[in-house]
């Protein structure tokens, strides 16, 4: 087993009849932006595919469009052209209101300053996306406890985000990306503010997500947090440069 990750091209495309429904498909997203007159064109006819259960890193320098096209994959920006299916639904056109619905159903979000509410337990924290959805508070209370197990703080329920440590902050954020149960798992740079062992913990939680069949899509610029991914998309310059299995299991 090489330790080098070797890129062969991924094999999967949308007319692959086994794969099932992709979670995500861009046709040709273009994403500029507009300063006075000067305009500058951020993702460059950007197409690709993920299905379910596929673990894939976005990496790419800084300044590379990274964040952008995560703005427009978790549906808090839309492209200035193309087509983008969530989950099968069109969201390319849609306004604010339906695009937060669609945040709210699809996808639980993770970001590298953890974003969680200083004011409120672990629990409250990973509840609050179930209370945006209406789900009644005992319900709530059950599958916020349950995620919070599930990411190894199952002791923690009570405690604020200022008495944890930057590892187990980013964890109840992973609880609370799983608890509404999304179709994707949606990270952006989620170890750049951890030291290299919360680094791995966070990892070893996204390989376990991955493991139990979730899809999820992880932006970096670290190729040693890329490659634990299971394919690995290469952006330059708004456009992808390649797109790649990767060579190890783990
Ligand atoms: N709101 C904006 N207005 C104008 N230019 C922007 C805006 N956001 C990002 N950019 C530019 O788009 C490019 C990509 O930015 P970004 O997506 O944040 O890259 P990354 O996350 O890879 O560092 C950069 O050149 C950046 O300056
Ligand atoms: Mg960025």
């Amino acid at each position: 087993m090489a330790d080098a990750p070797t890129l062969a091209r991924h094999p999967s495309s949308n007319t692959d009849p086994a794969a099932g429904q992709p979670v995500i498909e861009l046709e040709a997203v273009r994403k500029v932006y507009r300063t006075g007159t000067i305009e500058f064109e951020a993702v460059r006819n950007v197409s690709l595919v993920i299905h379910p259960g596929e673990y894939v890193a976005i990496m790419g320098p800084s300044g590379s469009g990274k964040s952008t096209l995560m703005n427009i994959l978790g549906c808090l920006d839309v492209a200035t052209s193309g087509r983008y299916l969530l989950a099968g639904e069109d969201v390319s056109d849609m306004d604010e209101d339906q695009l937060a619905d669609v945040r709210n159903r699809h996808i639980g979000f993770v970001f590298q300053q953890f974003n969680l509410l200083p004011s409120l337990s672990a629990l409250r924290n990973v509840e609050l996306p179930l209370a945006f959805a209406a789900v009644p508070r005992e319900e709530r209370r059950r599958r916020g406890r349950l995620a919070l197990e599930r990411v190894g703080l199952g002791d923690r329920l009570t405690h604020r985000p200022n008495e944890m440590s930057g590892g187990q902050q980013q964890r109840v954020a992973v609880a609370r990306a799983l608890v509404s149960d999304p179709a994707l798992v949606l990270a952006d740079e989620p170890t750049g503010n951890l030291d290299s062992s919360a680094t791995e913990d966070v990892l070893e939680l996204f390989g376990e997500l991955h493991a139990q069949g979730r899809t999820v899509v992880l932006i970096t610029h670290e190729a040693e947090v890329a490659e634990r991914a299971q394919r690995v998309i290469h952006i330059r310059d708004g456009a992808v440069a390649s797109d790649g299995l990767t060579g190890g299991t783990r």
